[in-house]
């Protein structure tokens, strides 16, 4: 046989295989309604990139639930009919005006996988060197928040970003900043453990040695055996993704003065103060509820009872490095994912639950306290100084919201006081989401039974009292 008739050949077959190919992409289009269809973009996120990294495991159950996740009403029904009964016996303890969060037919909620989540949160034995958990960036005093601008990782390697607040997290159909395609908690979770850029957890590669570490844990075997009866108690990254985001379901913060006053009938939960910052805070003066909407004050939301996933991304004016509207390296928003110029510095609306607490805000913690947000918004785009000098107020991706208006002293007073009153201290010290584990434990960096202590001597966080 020839060199050509060979390549001919080989031209047939792989034109057969480019035609069932593209059968297949119009079968899916057609077939699967487009709410359904996850939107592709060239997406370059370290995010997805992890997680494509990260073993067939998670494919079994990723792409379903990113699928039903906002798929229409009617297909979400039938969808999560089966897992309507084990839900059902599920107490969210939440009070009956708010639906609970949606909650993906192959991970149901359970008080066993709740509990075992939490005592995962608070494991540093889930970091490379034992010295950080979850809630090393996610404390539940500051609403689940750091307290820092931008969040440190292990060794110190210091992130791009602010963490975020994660009360009401299971309400949110995207998570992260801004990364449009983040839409399952259970994906999420890997991110922390697994990014190399940037280090947060530092794990990568080390999925044998964290399911080493967990399985010495005479706790776990029982933990895990309970909460995944269906997987006989396995300990991988199957289970402990899907403990966690069960657990982080339950982060639901709708105690404050705020709510007893506006859902609760209790009229004097707020003060004057707060009354009138809750009519500037509505009004079009001001214009904040317009994206800070709804009970979680987020224009980002999907709950139970939700059709679909509301999801919207804003530029605000933060910066305008080059009079054309770019945002700093490392944090052009929507834009790293999409590459549409018109994405640019565009973030996901903050919920301003607890907002009183959570501090240093936005994306990169770039405004210290609420008066600077407020002289922000005010401004109608800040105007920066320094190294990302420039002018915000000028950006051209700019959503026409944030305009600008002016407030006399007394009114910043009352703003304030209506998001101090987001704050919901029942939340913040409730047992039920706070560390699980006994002082000295070697899952809080204590000495004991822990393996791999190889490191330790590096951070300081091991050697702590
Ligand atoms: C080193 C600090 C750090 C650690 C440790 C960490 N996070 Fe985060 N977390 C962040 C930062 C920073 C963000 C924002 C990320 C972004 O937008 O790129 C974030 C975002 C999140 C979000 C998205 C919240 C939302 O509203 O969209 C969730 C959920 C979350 N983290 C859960 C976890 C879990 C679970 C763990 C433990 C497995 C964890 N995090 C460990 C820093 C951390
Ligand atoms: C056009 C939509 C829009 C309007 C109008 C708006 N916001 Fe925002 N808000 C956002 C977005 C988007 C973010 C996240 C921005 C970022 O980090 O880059 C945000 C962030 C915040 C934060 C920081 C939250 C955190 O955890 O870091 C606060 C506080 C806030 N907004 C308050 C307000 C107030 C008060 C008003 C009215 C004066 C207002 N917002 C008006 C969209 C809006």
């Amino acid at each position: 046989m020839s060199v050509a008739t060979l390549d001919a050949k080989r031209l047939l077959v792989l034109s057969g295989l480019c035609a069932l190919l593209i059968a297949a992409i119009l079968w899916y289009r057609i077939w699967v309604p487009a709410e359904a269809q996850p939107e592709v973009h060239n997406a370059e996120s370290t995010a997805i990139q992890t997680v494509t990294l990260i073993k067939p495991l998670m494919d079994e159950d990723v792409p379903r639930q990113s699928l039903e996740g906002s798929s229409d009403a009617g297909a979400r029904g039938s969808a999560t009919a089966g897992a309507a009964l084990s839900e059902s016996s599920f107490d969210w303890r939440i009070p009956g005006w708010l639906p609970p969060p949606p909650v993906p037919e192959d991970n149901p909620m359970s008080e066993a996988k709740v509990s075992l989540g939490r005592h995962l949160f608070y494991d540093q034995r889930l970091s490379q060197d034992d010295s950080m958990a979850c809630d090393s960036c996610h404390q539940q005093s500051l609403g689940f928040t750091d307290g820092r601008a931008l969040s440190v990782g292990v060794g110190g390697s210091v992130t791009e970003r602010s963490a975020m607040g994660l009360a009401n997290v299971g309400y949110s159909p995207a998570l992260t900043w801004a990364n449009p395609h983040m839409t399952s908690l259970e994906r999420q979770a890997l991110v922390p453990m697994f990014s190399e850029e940037p280090v947060e957890m530092g794990m990568a590669g080390q999925e044998q040695i964290l399911f080493g570490k967990l399985q010495q844990d005479p706790l776990y075997k029982a933990l895990f055996a309970e909460a995944f009866p269906e997987h006989d108690g396995r300990i991988d990254l199957l289970t402990i993704t899907r403990a966690l985001a069960a657990f982080e379901r339950t982060l639901v913060s709708v105690g404050s003065p705020y709510d007893k006053y506006k859902y609760g009938n209790e009229l004097q939960a707020l003060g004057e103060a707060a009354l009138r910052g809750e009519t500037l805070f509505y009004s079009e003066k001001t214009e904040c509820y317009h994206c800070h909407q709804g009970f979680n004050f987020t224009d980002t939301l999907q709950t139970a009872n939700s059709g679909f996933a509301e999801v919207a991304f804003y530029n605000t004016g933060l910066y305008n490095l080059d009079g054309q509207g770019l945002y700093p390296a490392g944090n052009k928003g929507l834009f790293t994912f999409t590459n549409k110029p018109e994405d640019m510095g565009k973030f996901r609306t903050q919920s301003l639950r607890n907002v009183g607490v959570t501090a240093p805000y936005f994306h990169d913690g770039s405004a210290a306290t609420l008066d600077e947000v407020i002289d922000h918004y005010a401004a109608g785009g800040r105007r920066v100084q320094g190294a990302l000098a420039g002018n915000g107020h000028e950006n051209p991706h700019k959503d026409p919201l944030v305009m600008g208006f002016e407030l006399s002293d007394a009114e910043r007073e009352d703003l304030k006081a209506f998001l101090h009153s987001l704050t919901d201290a029942e939340f913040l010290s409730n047992p039920r989401f706070s560390d699980p584990w006994p002082d000295g434990h070697p899952a809080r960096g204590g000495t004991g039974i822990s393996l791999d202590q190889s490191d330790s001597t590096t951070t300081t966080e091991v050697s702590k009292p």
